[in-house]
């Protein structure tokens, strides 16, 4: 369907606003270590109160808007997205909206077994997710759950037989605690034909106690896995992809790298992020967000709200990991699990 009058907008650095990541909660039932440490997060958290959040209408209305300002594509993210109800029905309204081509999601898969056939026909058409290790031990250690890593296999599984194919498998790699999970990652991968991410452990939030020496660089990585099975590069699958692509010369399976600590992606950076309370953050580690849900909720009308938005892109100046690599300070950032990764 074509686009409602379009006016894209570009930010200070002549970044188109492209990619949407919307959380639509701050939930997880998991406590990786790297992400919501368990004394942190524990049971006196607090969490977004149900009223907080954006409804289904509300972040529809939004997707509608951001469409407008040249946003292609929309990730539902958390938390972990699945822990609230009736995703399906938000994955059909966000994907009916016009100008919106790609509508993913990133989750931890332990509640996809039941779900992924009803995401496939809501128009989901993309799935990643999280698998930092194939042994059921480590698993039990670095997610800090109950939840079986059979449960979460038994997700992927579920996934690739709805058709999310090829799967995208994303992997936080921490030094000394799941580097010798490459190779198995790998070849699990490689026989199920998936797409295996590598990504290095960032310093985002402020809960996580990030230790730059527990990052495993890209390059590494990638020696690594070249060792055993031999690569080529690809081109990226659209401008600003977070992950730079690698084939198996036996064409068997996909390798991806996400070095966001080693190699920035800033200057390609298209992406806004949208917080359950509805709260726009125009970088993964801006220290706070503008308060959207308080227009929407007080009666702006759409132009209104593209004025809005659309002002705050074209004033971004955002690529904190370029200034991070060049030894800036960081500044007091948001969680990873409030803000969706
Ligand atoms: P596709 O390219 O559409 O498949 O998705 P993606 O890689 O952008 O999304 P995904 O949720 O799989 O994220 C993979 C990793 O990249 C996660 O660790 C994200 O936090 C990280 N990431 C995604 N976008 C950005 C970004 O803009 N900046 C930084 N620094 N990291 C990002
Ligand atoms: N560094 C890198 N990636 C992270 N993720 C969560 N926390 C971190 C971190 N500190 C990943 C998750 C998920 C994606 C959205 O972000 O594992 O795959
Ligand atoms: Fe939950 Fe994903 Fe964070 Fe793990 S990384 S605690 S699964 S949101
Ligand atoms: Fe984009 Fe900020 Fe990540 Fe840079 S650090 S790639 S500007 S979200």
């Amino acid at each position: 369907m074509d686009r409602v009058s379009p006016v894209p907008v570009l930010d200070r650095l002549a970044r188109p606003l492209r990619d949407l990541r919307v959380s639509v909660t701050d939930r997880c039932n998991f406590r990786c270590r790297y992400c919501m440490p368990r004394e942190r997060f524990g049971a006196d958290h607090a969490f977004l109160p149900r009223a907080e959040l954006l409804d289904f209408d509300e972040i529809t209305r939004l997707v509608t808007i951001f469409a407008r300002l040249g946003v292609v594509k929309v990730r539902l993210t958390g938390g972990e997205p699945l822990v609230r109800r009736d995703l399906p029905t938000l994955v059909a309204a966000v994907a009916a909206v016009p100008g919106i081509e790609d509508v993913a999601m990133t989750t931890n898969a332990s509640l996809l077994a039941p779900l992924a056939a009803d995401l496939r026909a809501a128009g989901l058409s993309r799935l990643t997710v999280s698998l930092d290790t194939l042994d059921p031990q480590r698993f039990t250690t670095v997610a800090d759950v109950a939840i079986p890593l059979a449960q979460v296999l038994a997700g992927i599984d579920a996934a690739r037989s709805a058709g999310f194919r090829p799967l995208k498998i994303n992997a936080v790699l921490k030094r000394g605690v799941n580097e010798d999970d490459v190779e198995p990652l790998v070849e699990y991968a490689r026989e199920h034909g998936d797409v295996i991410r590598f990504i290095e452990y960032m310093d985002v939030g402020t809960t996580n106690g990030w230790n730059g020496a527990e990052v495993v660089p890209a390059a590494e990585v990638l020696a690594r896995v070249s060792a055993r099975h031999p690569v080529e590069p690809l081109e990226p699958t659209y401008p600003g992809e977070v992950a730079a692509r690698y084939r198996f010369l036996d064409g068997q399976g996909e390798l991806g790298l996400i070095g966001s600590v080693t190699r920035p992606f800033c200057r390609s950076c298209t992406r806004a992020r949208l917080t359950a309370v509805g709260e726009l953050y125009t970088c993964l580690f801006a220290a706070r967000g503008r308060d959207v849900r308080g227009l929407l909720r007080g009666g702006a009308t759409d132009e209104q709200l593209l004025q809005a938005i659309g002002g705050v892109w074209a004033a971004r100046t955002d690529r904190y990991s370029e200034l991070r690599a060049q030894g800036h300070d960081p500044s007091p950032r948001a969680e990873m699990s409030y803000l969706g990764g």
